[in-house]
């Protein structure tokens, strides 16, 4: 054989074998090859060792400011915290402009939270979406009889009609959407229906084609009742002590940043301002910090005692956080537990398993919308979701008012997930407001003298979608979801120095995974048990917001928060002599070859409008000086820049380029990917790396007689610096049509 054939038989075979043998190739090249270039290997460092001339400075903390008496080492009693009015009871969304004077001597305080209230409405400006109510025409009336297990319903006053009914549930599975739809049984309906096997749900439509009614509620679970309630006599026949029932309540919005919450959820903001005097106290944590970027990344850290979040191939066949899971760990200190999704995909059933052993769980409900109603979640749907006469979220929220009124003699513990914002205008998370507002005024109000109620409101993560890479406000508000923790006075009353640390907490750097050790350390309340927090090692680096209060050294990288994802991580000002274009040393070179590819882009952005001559409106800019660059380590191979230059073409204009460097190539946000800039290989202190522009924006305020045109012709206006208007004019009297 000619060695080329020997060769690519060799390779063939390396292949096969790879194939066969290897179940992820990809785990097993990485594993294989580790790559060079990353935060763990001390001895490379690709990014600029200091952005002052002429120093090395690689320390990336101070020293506390304070040791002794200030507001992390003191705690105020709750009696002199109240009589004192401490405690901040309206809530803004530019209130956290104080926070540096509140907080002197924090490491982490954000300098940009979010875009500004002004800013916020120009990017999401205000948008009606219709209710429910008009799209449910000729919709089926339709109800259930659990104590007669009777299922009617009812067309224009006849009796037929189509429905399908909840498929029988086993083990409390979490079903995927594929497999549904072989369980979906479509059924003519003329007279009552006995239910045979727990149904919770039913839709239902009068000419079998257009599925337009909904009806879903609980089911008391005696077995489950009688457990809870026998559990909840040991342990309080133990200390001889129960206060009351405790309702500990996760209410999730997955993508709220806390200034979108403000923005999109104006009644139940005025909500939470109201009860500043009521039997609630409110706590608004302002630095509340992703800990990772996904939903399953910052809940299943919550839920289990791992941050290894995997998305395995298929649904691991149990309940794959273990004794660990949180509805396991309130289940074992007496209380009912369910846990509910407003979606049918596939990320928690691929990472917490198919079996969780909640008592309640809700979700198949949401898999007969995908499949019957037209709902639909992708990032990309924007229309408002209806399952019959009323939005899809209502349903969850309606389900959890009954489970509660249900097991009322119980503790509980109840985790929703709820899925209004996930969409990538930013502008549906309204439709939630009137439902969310509404649902949390009468739940509050029913259990504010019988019980403990302590609800986080908070989202998972910010938007991720729409401009979260263009604008470093967007990719601010991303790391800064909102949490409102809503609790019972009863129970703050008892918690010594409750108010003074979540005073505290709310404006000092938090993560999702403190919700971890707060949970665990409320199951014990009702029964004056010291839960055991600590015992797990795992939640060491996180705190019980109730009781300790966190320290101003407290850092992302002591809680495990990547680099990327920290909100409080500031840019640093470059020496100025690092931009003067005539020098040639090895940054300058790179804050040029940035600022020349963003020119690249722009100008690429403005001539290629649809429809009329290339280059008819807007002038092809060039770089006239770099104004001021700012520079951050994210670690010691990747690094963020920030640059603002102006052009010949324009006296005023203004641009800003927020660009990711670095060598770390198996980082994603170092690849290419669609819709964001593109990844430009590049050399720097002789290591390879990348750059890619993230953000392109323009400063100065644009408005000009080229505004309006650009826009009409579809051109990106905020970066066309106008050609002489008249000129425009003479040449392509057309475009002004
Ligand atoms: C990082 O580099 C070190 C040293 O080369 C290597 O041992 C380690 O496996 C690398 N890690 C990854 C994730 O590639
Ligand atoms: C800190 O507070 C304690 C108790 O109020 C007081 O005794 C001590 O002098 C204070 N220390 C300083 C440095 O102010
Ligand atoms: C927040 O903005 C409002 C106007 O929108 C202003 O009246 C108020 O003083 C601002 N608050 C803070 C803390 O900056
Ligand atoms: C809301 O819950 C109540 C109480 O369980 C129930 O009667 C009603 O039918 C539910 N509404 C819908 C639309 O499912
Ligand atoms: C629940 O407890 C009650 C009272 O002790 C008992 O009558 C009932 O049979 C129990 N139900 C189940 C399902 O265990
Ligand atoms: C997590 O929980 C499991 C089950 O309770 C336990 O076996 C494991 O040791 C825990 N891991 C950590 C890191 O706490
Ligand atoms: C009732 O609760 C028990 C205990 O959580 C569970 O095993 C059982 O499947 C539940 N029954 C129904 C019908 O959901
Ligand atoms: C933060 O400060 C506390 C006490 O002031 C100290 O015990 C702790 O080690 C410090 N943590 C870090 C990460 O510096
Ligand atoms: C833009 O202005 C700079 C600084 O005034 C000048 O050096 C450069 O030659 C100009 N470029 C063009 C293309 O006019
Ligand atoms: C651009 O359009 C807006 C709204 O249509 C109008 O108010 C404004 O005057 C226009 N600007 C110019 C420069 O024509």
């Amino acid at each position: 054989m000619e060695p080329a054939k020997v060769i690519t038989f060799l390779i063939a075979i390396y292949v096969i074998w790879l194939v066969i043998y290897v179940p992820e190739p990809l785990e097993y090249f990485r594993e294989r090859f580790p790559e060079k270039y990353n935060a763990s290997n001390k001895n490379i460092r690709t990014t600029t060792p200091s952005y002052k001339k002429g120093s090395i400075d690689d320390s990336p903390n101070q020293d506390p400011l304070c040791s002794e008496n200030c507001s992390w080492s003191t705690y105020i009693s709750n009696e002199e915290f109240l009589a004192k009015n401490l405690i901040q009871k309206e809530f803004s969304i530019n209130d956290t402009d104080t926070l540096y004077e509140s907080h002197e001597g924090a490491y982490c305080i954000p300098e940009i939270f979010g875009y500004s209230a002004k800013e916020g409405e120009r990017v999401f400006p205000p948008h009606e979406y219709p209710t429910c109510d008009i799209l449910t025409e000729n919709a089926p009336i339709m109800s259930f009889d659990l104590s007669q297990n009777k299922f009617t319903m009812e067309c224009d006053g006849k009796s037929k009609g189509y429905y399908i009914l909840e498929p029988k549930r086993s083990k409390n599975s979490l079903y995927m959407k594929q497999e549904m739809t072989k369980m979906w049984e479509i059924k003519e309906y003329d007279s009552p229906v006995t239910l045979k096997h727990n149904e919770e749900f039913a839709i239902g439509s009068c000419d079998g084609k257009k599925w337009n009614g909904a009806i879903y509620m609980p089911r008391f679970n005696e077995t489950a009742y009688n457990r809870t309630k026998e559990r909840m006599k040991e342990l309080s026949d133990k200390t001889g002590v129960f206060h009351r029932p405790q309702i500990v309540f996760m209410l999730t919005i997955d993508s709220f940043s806390r200034r979108h919450f403000f923005r999109k959820l104006p009644k139940t903001v005025e909500l939470l301002n109201s009860l500043g005097n009521s039997k609630y106290s409110i706590f608004d944590f302002k630095i509340h910090n992703v800990f990772g970027a996904t939903s399953v990344e910052n809940m299943v850290p919550v839920f289990g005692n791992h941050t290894n979040v995997k998305i395995h191939d298929n649904p691991p066949l149990k309940d794959y956080l273990g004794p660990a899971a949180l509805w396991n760990k309130f289940r074992d200190m007496g209380y009912i537990t369910y846990l509910g999704f407003e979606d049918c995909d596939y990320y928690f059933p691929k990472s917490i398993g198919r079996y969780p052993q909640a008592d309640h769980i809700t979700r198949s409900f949401y898999c007969a919308g995908f499949e019957f109603m037209d709902l639909k979640m992708r990032k990309q749907n924007t229309v408002q979701r209806c399952m019959g006469e009323h939005m899809s979220h209502y349903y969850i929220l309606n389900y959890t008012k009954e489970f509660t009124n249900l097991y009322k003699d119980l503790n509980q513990w109840i985790y929703i997930h709820i899925n209004t914002a996930h969409e990538e205008t930013g502008l549906h998370a309204t439709t939630l407001d009137p439902d969310l507002s509404n649902f949390l005024k009468n739940y509050l109000r029913e259990y504010e003298d019988t019980h403990d109620v302590v609800i986080y409101l908070h989202a998972d993560h910010g938007m991720r979608y729409g401009n979260w890479f263009k604008d470093i406000e967007a990719y601010q508000e991303v790391k800064l979801p909102s949490l409102f923790l809503i609790a019972s006075n009863s129970l703050l009353d008892r918690i010594p120095y409750s108010y003074d640390s979540l005073s505290h907490n709310a404006k000092s750097l938090t993560t999702k995974i403190d919700l971890r050790p707060t949970s665990l350390f409320l199951s014990g309340l009702p029964y004056d048990i010291e839960y055991p927090v600590y015992d797990e090692p795992y939640s060491k680096p996180y705190i019980v917001l109730f009781n300790q209060k966190v320290n101003g050294n407290r850092t992302c990288y002591d809680l495990g928060i990547h680099p990327l994802h920290c909100s409080c991580l500031v840019l640093k000002e470059i020496d100025p002599s690092y931009y003067d274009l005539n020098s040639d040393n090895e940054l300058n070179v790179l804050l040029k070859r940035i600022v020349t590819e963003t020119i690249v882009a722009i100008n690429s952005e403005v001539f290629t409008p649809t429809g009329i001559i290339g280059n008819s409106i807007c002038q092809k800019l060039t770089l006239k000086s770099i104004q001021k660059a700012f520079g951050l380590q994210l670690t010691s191979v990747l690094e963020e820049i920030q640059i603002q230059f102006n052009v010949n073409e324009s006296e005023k204009a203004l641009f800003e380029v927020y660009a990711l460097v670095g060598s770390s190539q198996r980082t994603s946000i170092l690849r290419n990917i669609g819709g964001q800039g593109a990844a430009i290989p590049s050399v720097y202190l002789d290591y390879r790396i990348r750059i890619k522009t993230i953000g392109i924006s323009r400063k100065d305020a644009y408005a000009g007689p080229c505004e309006n045109l650009s826009r009409a012709n579809n051109i990106n206006a905020e970066y066309c610096i106008c050609k002489d208007f008249e000129e425009i004019k003479q040449s392509y009297p057309k475009l002004f049509d």
